[in-house]
């Protein structure tokens, strides 16, 4: 941990997914946060996967943060299929639905969200990393969370670069563009961790076997559904690696000076070809966004597999 500097309060709005398994396991792992609780959400796969997917991951890490079930479906949009052919019928690629015995928490995610961050004013970060539907519900529900979140490191999007589930849309705002439209149009400090640099962090399978030899329990878990992972990047992409999305937005909160941001006020395409687009839209009035351009990559990989690398040290002293 930096000496002298309390860890960072954080609450994870997730769809686990591989990419945000992994991006979980970094944040429990490390010094510096301190996970509060992950909020879940439709998207990778339907919302009670994903939440059963969080709690697998809490019993994993034998930590105590909250998981607490969110929303089922879109705003305005029916719902879209997963997509099981990145991340695997269960969310967790090959893996057969884990068995899990902690309960959920059955308090509504705006409630969770605001009570948390009204208890520690200025001092939570806010790190969504699937489709923004619980976090545009809690803008519209309690207005005044703007004031009250320290910041909002999203994951999602794909402002300069091209989309990754149509030509213009990122899979996190194609799978709920109306709310990320509200989340981008508050006004609080935001900055967006898209596809302008997650395409850029990646990782392979000699990365994650390291990782299982220093972390033979999570590390091990994580090399695994990695695989699944890297043959669909593979058969898209053409090349046998992860790319990092989720994970590096936990890494732009720990170590935000290793990102290049470039300002921008930010709008949404709604309907259309262009569905789900975010755009820089300079004459909207909005609060402009940090929008991440650019990364040290090696660096931020480095970070990530140093994290996750403790991880089975971590839970052993959890659990003495
Ligand atoms: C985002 O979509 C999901 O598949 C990933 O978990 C990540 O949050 C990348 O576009
Ligand atoms: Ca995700």
């Amino acid at each position: 941990m930096s000496q002298n500097t309390a860890p960072i309060p954080v609450i994870i709005d997730t769809d686990p997914g591989i990419d945000d398994a992994m991006a979980i396991h970094y944040a429990s792992a490390h010094p510096d946060i301190e996970l509060v609780g992950l909020t879940t959400v439709f998207g990778n796969v339907f919302v009670e996967q994903a939440t059963r997917n969080a709690l697998f991951l809490k019993e994993q890490t034998c930590d105590s943060f909250d998981v607490v079930h969110g929303a089922d479906a879109p705003l305005e949009m029916p719902l879209n299929p997963p997509s099981h052919y990145v991340h695997g019928d269960e969310g967790l690629g090959d893996m057969p639905a884990p068995k899990v015995s902690l309960p959920a928490d059955s308090r509504d995610t705006s409630q969770y969200i605001y009570d948390i961050c009204s208890a520690r004013p200025g001092e939570v970060v806010l790190c969504p990393v699937g489709p923004l539907t619980n976090i545009a519900r809690l803008v519209r529900e309690k207005p005044d969370i703007v004031s009250l979140v320290k910041r909002v490191v999203i994951m999602g999007g794909a402002v300069w670069a091209d989309g990754n589930v149509t030509p213009h849309a990122e899979a996190n705002i194609w799978n709920d563009p109306h709310a990320a439209d509200i989340v981008f149009s508050a006004d609080w400090e935001i900055d967006l961790i898209g596809l302008d640099v997650t395409q850029k962090i990646t990782c392979t399978q000699a990365d994650f076997d390291m990782l299982a030899s220093h972390a033979p329990e999570i590390g091990g878990f994580l090399a695994q559904i990695s695989e699944f992972y890297i043959k669909f990047y593979h058969s898209v992409q053409n090349r046998y690696v992860c790319v990092m999305h989720d994970p590096t937005a936990l890494v732009a909160i720990t170590n935000r000076t290793l990102f290049t941001f470039k300002k921008a006020p930010l709008s949404v395409t709604l309907s259309g070809e262009k569905m789900g687009n975010s755009h820089a839209a300079s004459d909207s009035g909005r609060r402009a966004v940090n929008v991440c351009i650019d990364a040290d990559v090696d660096a931020v990989r480095k970070r990530f597999l140093d994290i996750c690398a403790l991880a089975d040290k971590i839970r052993a002293e959890r659990r003495a």
